[in-house]
């Protein structure tokens, strides 16, 4: 990905290094349950997500500039209805770094640099509040909905709203 970089923060491809910030992130309950994702408990499990950030190139590391750790995530993946013009915008940060604004300055960089990738974004959430009001901020709009979402193996299927933005 092309780097980007904005008053508090650098985006940048994801390097060996991130592991321990990576798990900093992806361990804490209050980040992954929202995401619908497991909470990760070993670094062996954090390794193997790094390594797949690392050979996808579609996920930025979000590098906050006073301090060099990775504080937060960013991906363009595949989109939920497997369309090849679209992809889905995914997001998360670490706890002690919520509402202070970071992840719409984040986001403001990459929807400004997505159109050189794609020309659609897409995104679902589960019942998530502040996720969707994020999404309508950047002027996502609600299309669809998917149906029977599953995850992760104890989860009942469930439904989750489907927004697209046409850059
Ligand atoms: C969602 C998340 C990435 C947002 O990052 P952030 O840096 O805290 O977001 P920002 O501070 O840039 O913006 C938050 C916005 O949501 C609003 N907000 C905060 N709590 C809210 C709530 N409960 N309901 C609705 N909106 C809410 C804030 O007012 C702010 O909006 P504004 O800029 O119009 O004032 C981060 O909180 C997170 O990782 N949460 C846990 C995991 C998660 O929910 N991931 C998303 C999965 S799709």
């Amino acid at each position: 990905m092309k780097l980007l970089e904005t008053n508090r923060l650098i985006l940048r491809d994801w390097n060996e290094q991130d592991l321990n910030d990576l798990f900093i992130i992806l361990s804490n309950p209050n980040v992954a349950l929202p995401a619908d994702s497991s909470p990760i408990t070993t670094l062996c499990e954090c390794k193997n997500i790094l390594d797949y950030l690392i050979d996808m190139k579609n996920n930025y590391a979000i590098e906050l500039k006073s301090t060099g750790h990775i504080i937060g995530t960013i991906g363009l993946n595949e989109d939920a209805k497997r369309n090849a013009d679209t992809r889905n915008l995914g997001f998360s940060l670490a706890e002690e770094f919520w509402n202070q604004g970071i992840m719409t300055e984040a986001l403001t960089a990459v929807i400004a640099n997505a159109k050189s990738i794609t020309n659609k974004l897409s995104a679902i959430h589960k019942q998530n509040p502040k996720t969707e009001h994020i999404l309508k901020k950047f002027g996502f709009q609600q299309i669809d909905v998917i149906h029977n979402i599953q995850r992760r193996a104890n989860e009942v299927p469930h439904d989750e709203p489907y927004y697209i933005l046409i850059l």
